[in-house]
């Protein structure tokens, strides 16, 4: 498996250079309230009672029949968790809150356009329309359980509602992010073999009105050309009752789920029992190489998990308002805005839109609107947050009790600004790793119980153990000062149980790399490898430094991407910044460097050079970028994350940079190219 540079010498060790951060406590006003509080929480947890103290979180959910095994190891790395155990996931997340919350709001939907009234969602009134659009799809489409369904949707409540309506039937949901294109879910619908796909008319985005129906034909028409006969297109309307997109209906193909749902109305659909181990949903979410994994989750122990999760570190009470900004079509929006705050009772917000419109106070303005107390963001969308309106959250009376972030490491410079001027010095900042494969976080400190370290994501949430190994799979002890590969020693709940119909890439990606003996039946003998690299501080904590195959080689040495980032966003004026390695005759590659300048700053040679400078002081003269480009912005995917992959092809002087089209911005990639080969021209 691809997962060391290519070039890069067996053993060679990661370089780091970093600087340890001062710690901020949580305030004592959170820690009274807070749900973790029990500090033997960490003993009872520890490795030598594994795995029996993750009955604890099973124990969250209501089970229609209890678990006869809490662990199932027999065939080591597929494992599996609360055998025997029957349960809903529907009903975990509705049905259990009737009796004390029928009327408390469970979820909010937000428009993006300003002035569209927000939509507001009881338990009761979700309950009842999860239910009528499980009889829709067990009626009208024949959905039954273990049914594989593609959900290709835009940000809108009736997202959330089609997902619980499988899961009350069983049925197995495939969902696509709503930015991806129609090939990107017809490849998914072929891969997970749906008959089904779900989508909507359309919906806004940045201001603009984008006719989503029309990917629909597309993934049909691929579908139809590969051999998958997708039987039903099932259509919601943005607008109830009117239909918005300009791409025809096809007779006797495409349904609008609105029309149908009269037919259904007051229907209540028992749930479906679910045995543990069977599967919940699919993601699909990139690899190094080759075509997307079909991450598989299973019922019981996901949803033990993220309800684990929920409750202890993003501390959700039934009287919190929670706003996680990321999309459904990921893992975080799977786990941390659908299923973990409902299955804990919360109160959740699904916002169509993005952070910045119109403008950047519009997060804060939805938090005072709605009396948030507990937001969840990406580095990326603070980082641009704070670069289009620094001071714009002082002005709003929103006022968070804790602050979530993921998805990349944080710099302590952003980290800051989220803590003194979003969160106003009051509320607690958990930044959480973890992956799609992971169901939900494995490294985080704890909000009540530890201390906050800037740029690191903290220790091991509890029951997990992660551990740092050398290429040849040795132990990296704390404080040493050396990264290597993260790992978790143990299996947990929470984590995936195969790639969808490729149970072979699945050991070879994650565990095979330091498994000495394939023929182990002993849990201990297969650590989970992770692909990110971390570093451990003497305290336990871990600094994540980016995916392994992030790290880039100069001159045979291999350094993090994050951190010559980091040293980069020290000046002033940068804004966002980007590491790639491009190659050079002599040192094999060399560093180039694309920033992204605070508005007002003008791209001077004297400011490249200072940049160079910085980050050959900050970290290492041989980290010092070869170029500086400073661009007008950088290729982002619609999560946020920085696509240092084009950037790199760009370096390369690439002609073809591959498919642009699921990107953010795509426009922005012409502009840079342009940029790029004048200068080295
Ligand atoms: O490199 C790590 C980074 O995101 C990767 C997982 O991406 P994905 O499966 O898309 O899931 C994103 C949401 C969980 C990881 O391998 N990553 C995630 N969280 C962090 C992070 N890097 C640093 N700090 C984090 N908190």
């Amino acid at each position: 498996m691809a997962i060391r540079e290519k070039g890069a010498e067996p053993g060679s060790h990661i370089g780091v250079h970093w600087k340890e951060e001062d710690y901020y406590e949580p305030r004592p006003s959170f820690t009274a309230q807070a749900n973790l509080t029990d500090e033997s929480v960490f003993e009872r947890f520890s490795l030598e009672n594994f795995p029996h103290y993750f009955e604890e979180y099973a124990r969250l959910l209501d089970w229609f029949k209890h678990w006869e095994k809490t662990f199932d190891d027999s065939n080591p790395p597929f494992w599996r968790w609360f055998v025997g155990g029957e349960l809903n996931v529907s009903y975990n997340c509705l049905d259990r809150h009737l009796k004390d919350r029928r009327s408390q709001t469970a979820l909010y939907f937000v428009p993006e356009p300003e002035d569209e009234p927000i939509v507001k969602y009881t338990y009761y009134e979700l309950w009842r329309r999860v239910n009528e659009v499980a009889a829709l799809l067990r009626d009208f489409a024949g959905l039954k359980k273990g049914d594989r369904v593609t959900i290709h949707m835009p940000m809108m409540a009736e997202l959330p509602i089609t997902m619980l309506a499988c899961t009350r039937l069983g049925v197995i949901h495939n969902v696509v992010f709503g930015g991806f294109t129609g090939k990107a879910a017809a490849d998914r619908s072929m891969d997970a073999g749906s008959r089904l796909l779900i989508t909507a008319d359309g919906y806004y985005r940045n201001g603009k009105w984008l006719d989503h129906k029309a990917k629909a034909d597309e993934t049909v028409k691929i579908c139809e050309e590969h051999g998958l006969h997708l039987e039903k297109v099932l259509i919601w309307q943005r607008y109830p009752g009117k239909y918005s997109s300009d791409t025809p209906l096809v007779e006797g193909r495409d349904y609008i789920i609105n029309d149908l749902l009269p037919r259904y109305r007051h229907q209540v659909v028992e749930p479906v029992r679910v045995k543990s181990e069977e599967p919940m949903f699919l993601m699909y979410t990139s690899g190094s190489t080759g075509k997307p994994k079909g991450v598989q989750h299973s019922t019981g122990g996901y949803l033990s998990y993220v309800t684990a999760m929920a409750k202890y570190y993003l501390d959700i009470h039934p009287e919190d308002v929670y706003f996680c900004m990321a999309d459904i079509g990921w893992i975080t929006g799977h786990s941390f805005i659908v299923y973990g705050p409902l299955s804990v009772g919360g109160t959740t917000i699904v916002y169509e839109g993005v952070p910045t419109y119109p403008d950047a106070g519009r997060p804060w303005r939805i938090a005072e609107e709605l009396g948030v107390t507990i937001f969840h963001t990406s580095p990326t969308a603070l980082r641009s947050l704070r670069k289009a309106g620094p001071e714009e959250p002082l002005k709003y009376q929103h006022q968070f009790k804790l602050m979530v972030t993921v998805g990349e490491p944080i710099e302590p410079d952003v980290w800051r600004w989220y803590y003194h001027v979003v969160g106003k010095e009051k509320a607690v900042i958990v930044d959480t790793w973890w992956q799609t494969e992971t169901g939900g976080f494995l490294i985080v400190q704890a909000p009540a119980l530890q201390k906050m370290k800037p740029g690191s994501a903290g220790p091991g949430v509890m029951g997990i153990h992660p551990v740092i190994l050398d290429e040849e799979g040795n132990e990296i002890p704390p404080g040493s000062g050396k990264a290597g590969y993260l790992c978790i020693r143990n299996p947990w709940p929470g984590a995936m149980q195969t790639l969808w119909g490729d149970p072979d890439r699945y050991v070879r990606g994650y565990y095979a790399k330091f498994n000495k003996n394939p023929q182990s039946k002993d849990w201990r003998d297969w650590p989970y490898m992770s692909g990110d690299s971390a570093m451990q501080a003497e305290d336990g904590y871990f600094r994540i430094l980016g995916r392994i195959d992030d790290v880039i080689t100069v001159s045979g040495h291999r350094l993090g991407t994050k951190e010559i980032e980091n040293a980069a966003l020290t000046v002033p004026q940068v804004a966002e910044a980007a590491i790639v390695a491009a190659p050079d005759e002599i040192k094999g590659s060399v560093p180039h460097l694309y920033v992204v300048l605070h508005p007002g700053y003008e791209p001077t040679p004297e400011l490249a050079q200072l940049i160079r400078e910085t980050v050959a002081r900050e970290i290492s003269p041989i980290a010092r970028p070869d170029k500086v480009f400073m661009v007008p912005d950088l290729p982002k995917t619609r999560s946020g994350k920085i696509m240092r992959r084009i950037l790199a092809a760009i370096s390369r002087g690439d002609k073809d940079l591959g498919d642009v089209t699921t990107l953010a911005n795509p426009e922005v990639v012409g502009e840079i190219q342009a940029h790029v080969q004048k200068s080295l021209r």
